[in-house]
C-alpha cells in the first residue's frame, strides 16, 4: 500500500496540475484559451483511478468538470464511499471491467488510470479494455501512470515487442508509458497485419500503421520521482486514436483481445461472469444516481 504522503508529495502535485492541463487541453482540440478548455471539460465525462484522498476531483472541477460527470473508480470500496460521502460519484470496479461493461450511449471522454503500479500484465489488459470498450472512441483522451521497475512479469513481453518494433525501424523506449503506448500500438498494427494476403510487405504495413496511430495520439510524456521512495514514475497522455468498430466492441471483444495481446507464459483469464454481472449492476446503480440528482 502507498502512503497517504505519497500523494500529496510536491512532485506528485505538480504531475497531477501537468497531466489535467494535458487532458484539458487536448478535449478543447489543442487550443490553450482558459475559455474554450473550460467549456470543452464541462462537457466531458472521465473515469479516474480515484485513491483513497481523490485528490483529482478538486483538481478537474478547477478544470472546469463538473461533479455528475466525473467517475470516480477504484478497487478499493473505502475509497468509493469517501468520494460519496464528499457528494461525487463512484464505482467500486476494477477499471478495465468497468470499460467492456460500459454502454455505448454514455461516451467516455477521458480515462485517467494513474495506477501506481508498474508496467504489469494489467496494463497490458488496460489497452485490450480500452480497444474494446464501447464508451471509447478515438477521441477519448487517456492518461497512464506507470512505475518504472516492478515489472519483470512483462519482460519477456517487452522484449518481443522491441523486437517487433526493431522490424519497422522503431525502438522500445524505456519511458514506461511511452512504452506501453508503442508496445500496444505495435500489437493492434500486428493484428491487422496477420489479415494481409500474400504478397503485401507485413512490415511496411505495420509501420504505416504504428505511425499513423502515433500521429493521431500525439502523446506528450512526463517523468517525476516519488520522493519518500525515489520511485520513478512514466506518464503519458494522448488521444486513444483508435477507432472503435461495432465488431470490436464489448465483453467477447476484449477477451479475444486479451488473448492476442498475451505470450506464451502470460496467458489472461477471461474476464469472470461474475464479477462482469457485478459491475453491470454496480454502472446501473451508478447510472441511476446520476440521473435522479440531475432530476
Ligand atoms: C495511485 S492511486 C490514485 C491516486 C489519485 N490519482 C491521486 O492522484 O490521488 C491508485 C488507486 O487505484 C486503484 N487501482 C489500481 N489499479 C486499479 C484498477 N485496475 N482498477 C480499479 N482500481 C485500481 C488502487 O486501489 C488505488 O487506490
Amino acid at each position: 500500500m502507498v502512503g497517504l504522503a505519497e500523494y500529496t508529495s510536491r512532485p506528485k502535485e505538480t504531475w497531477r496540475g501537468w497531466q489535467w492541463n494535458r487532458i484539458a487541453e487536448r478535449l478543447a482540440g489543442d487550443s490553450k484559451a482558459p475559455s474554450a478548455q473550460r467549456r470543452a471539460c464541462s462537457r466531458a465525462t472521465a473515469l479516474y483511478l480515484c485513491g483513497p484522498e481523490d485528490i483529482d476531483r478538486q483538481v478537474a472541477l478547477g478544470k472546469g468538470f463538473r461533479t455528475e460527470n466525473l467517475v470516480a473508480v477504484d478497487l478499493d470500496e473505502a475509497s468509493i464511499l469517501r468520494v460519496r460521502e464528499g457528494g461525487g460519484i463512484g464505482v467500486c470496479a476494477r477499471l478495465e471491467e468497468l470499460l467492456v461493461t460500459w454502454p455505448a450511449d454514455w461516451p467516455i471522454d477521458v480515462v485517467v488510470a494513474d495506477t501506481c503500479t508498474g508496467f504489469s500484465a494489467s496494463a497490458i489488459g488496460l489497452f485490450a479494455a480500452l480497444v474494446a470498450s464501447p464508451g471509447v472512441s478515438d477521441r477519448t483522451v487517456v492518461s497512464v501512470n506507470l512505475q518504472r521497475g516492478r515489472d519483470k512479469d512483462t519482460t519477456e513481453w517487452r522484449e518481443k515487442i522491441g523486437g517487433g518494433l526493431g522490424a519497422i525501424g522503431e525502438e522500445l523506449p524505456k519511458h514506461r508509458g511511452h512504452e506501453w503506448l508503442m508496445g500496444c500500438n505495435c500489437l493492434m498494427a500486428a493484428i491487422s497485419a496477420n489479415r494481409l494476403p500474400r504478397g503485401i510487405s507485413r512490415n511496411d504495413v505495420m509501420a504505416a500503421r504504428v505511425h499513423g496511430l502515433l500521429e493521431r495520439q500525439e502523446p506528450v510524456t512526463q517523468t517525476y520521482r516519488n520522493s519518500k521512495r525515489s520511485v520513478r514514475m512514466d506518464s503519458v497522455v494522448f488521444r486513444f486514436g483508435l477507432a472503435n468498430s461495432p465488431e470490436c466492441n464489448g465483453l467477447e471483444a476484449a477477451n479475444a483481445l486479451r488473448q492476442a495481446f498475451a505470450y506464451e507464459g502470460m496467458v489472461p483469464k477471461p474476464y469472470s461472469d461474475t464479477r462482469i454481472a457485478r459491475c453491470r449492476r454496480r454502472l446501473a446503480a451508478l447510472r441511476a444516481v446520476r440521473t435522479r440528482r440531475a432530476g
